[in-house]
């Protein structure tokens, strides 16, 4: 690979030939894994830029006081006013939603340091955990008035189980498990299942575990293979079984304000990531009736 490519800045839009498929109605996915760096961040917003190529109206909430999703995206998160502001009430997401440049139809509510004292200030708040659903919704019904509705909402969690994730699961009607195909990757995850259970009971039963992600995957580690082995055994119906390599474009597009999509729409992080989000989409419609359909396109994706 020829990594002395200029990178150059994101013009025009990225469509693909090939539509994707429109849920029937909005799908609101929370990612979520209190594991540090498992690849929440890169899932979500390469996902979520994919959707948009294909031709899906999607918005990201960057929960995270990192900003990464931010950054990821290149848009202004710093002086502007973001979810932080959102989840205090002093401004809606409607009001605060940036488009994402080289994307027909993707908006970030971004984030910054100042989220974090949110985990705080929410505490002694009324209903504190329906902060970002109440806000959500206000987003939604907004979206449907001026006759543009929202096809995907995406939550990209901090590493923690704290109130902002829980904000996040009550929020959502979908989570979504990135697994890093690494060791101990599975530690953690009966917490995370347990805090789903535990909201999905008092805050929100329409909560499902819809999907699981296998990130960063070197097929050529005997540990790699045993973690996607592990999750296909225990999540059969739920694991896109479509491996995230770990890839140089991937870790590299951040850097550069981008997502792969637009860094370098060619590159094996940035196939796999299209695939994942194509079978993602596809399921939509065929989730309640638990048919799983694989669609796994390598080339002529980009129109
Ligand atoms: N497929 C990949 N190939 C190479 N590097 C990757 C890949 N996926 C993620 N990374 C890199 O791994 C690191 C962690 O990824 P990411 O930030 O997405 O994880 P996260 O779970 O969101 O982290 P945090 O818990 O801090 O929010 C980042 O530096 C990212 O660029
Ligand atoms: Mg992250």
């Amino acid at each position: 690979m020829d990594d002395s490519r200029e990178t150059k800045p994101v013009l025009g839009v990225r469509r693909l030939k090939e539509a994707m498929d429109k849920p029937s109605s909005l799908r609101i996915i929370t990612t979520a894994n209190q594991k540090g760096g498992v690849g929440k961040t890169t899932t979500t917003v390469n996902i979520a830029a994919a959707l948009s190529m294909g031709g899906l109206q999607v918005v990201v909430i960057d929960l995270d006081p990192q900003g990464n999703a931010s950054t990821a995206f290149g848009v202004e998160h710093m002086e502007n006013p973001g979810i932080y502001e959102v989840l205090m009430g002093e401004t809606t997401m409607a009001a605060c939603a940036q488009k994402v440049k080289g994307f027909p139809s993707l908006e970030c509510i971004s984030s910054n340091t100042s989220l974090a004292q949110a985990e705080i200030e929410l505490v002694p708040m009324v209903a504190r955990e329906m902060r970002l659903k109440e806000a959500i919704e206000e987003l939604v019904a907004t979206r449907i008035q001026i006759g543009e509705p929202l096809d995907y909402i995406f939550i990209d969690c901090p590493p923690s189980l704290g109130l902002l994730t829980i904000n996040a699961l009550t929020a959502a009607k979908e989570l979504l498990i990135p697994i890093q195909c690494e060791y101990y990757a599975l530690e953690g995850l009966s917490q995370l299942l347990k805090t789903f259970e535990l909201v999905k009971k008092r805050l929100n039963p329409q909560l499902k575990l819809t999907t699981f992600i296998l990130t960063m995957f070197d097929s050529r580690t005997r540990l790699a293979n045993d973690v996607a082995d592990e999750i296909r055994k225990h999540y059969p119906k739920e694991l896109i079984d479509i491996p995230i390599p770990r890839a140089v474009r991937v870790s590299e597009a951040p850097g550069f304000n981008q997502t792969v999509m637009t860094y370098d729409a060619s590159s094996p992080g940035a196939v796999a990531y299209m695939a994942v989000a194509r079978e993602l989409a596809a399921r939509a419609k065929s989730f309640d009736s638990n048919v799983v359909s694989i669609h796994y396109k390598r080339e002529g994706e980009i129109a």
